[in-house]
């Protein structure tokens, strides 16, 4: 299966990263409780990116190990202020946004890998990926 772009705009592309995590998860043979877990991860992150960056994109790439296992990788990346202390954002509960401070740490639960490169005034990127 070939790689997604899908642009972070607007509210509603939220949605339409999460209906293109969930058609790729279905088709990688994902079970229902692990295409929830990347839908759950791809609002949350799309959704940073939206709510701190303005706009950005996710990308989607279907991926398979040299065991001949099925994975799903998802790159979010922007171009807003970056996140000047990664350790601090990780934390349950931090946010800067007025939020709940659960999307990061809550999302690094649901995947099996997890990366985040950002540079201050740059830009971000988070990098998940889950194995079917
Ligand atoms: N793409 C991003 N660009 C800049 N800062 C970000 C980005 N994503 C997250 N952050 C920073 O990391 C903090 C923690 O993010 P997280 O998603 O865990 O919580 P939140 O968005 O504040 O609240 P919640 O997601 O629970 O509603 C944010 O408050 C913000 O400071
Ligand atoms: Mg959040």
């Amino acid at each position: 299966m070939e790689s997604k772009s899908i642009a972070l705009e607007n509210e509603h592309d939220i949605a339409v990263a999460r209906n293109e995590v969930r058609v790729l998860a279905v088709g990688l043979g994902f079970r229902l409780v692990d295409q929830t877990r990347l839908t759950t991860v791809a609002s949350e992150l799309a959704r940073n990116v939206i709510k701190y960056a303005r706009r950005g994109r996710m990308i989607a790439q279907p991926t398979r190990n040299p065991a001949g296992r099925n994975g799903l990788r998802l790159i979010f990346e922007d171009s807003g202020p970056g996140i000047p202390d990664i350790g601090a954002a990780m934390r349950d509960g931090f946010t800067t946004g007025g939020g709940l401070g659960k999307g990061l740490p809550g999302s690094k639960r649901l995947v099996d890998e997890f990366e985040i490169e950002s540079a201050p005034g740059h830009g971000t990127r988070v990098t998940v990926a889950r194995w079917a």
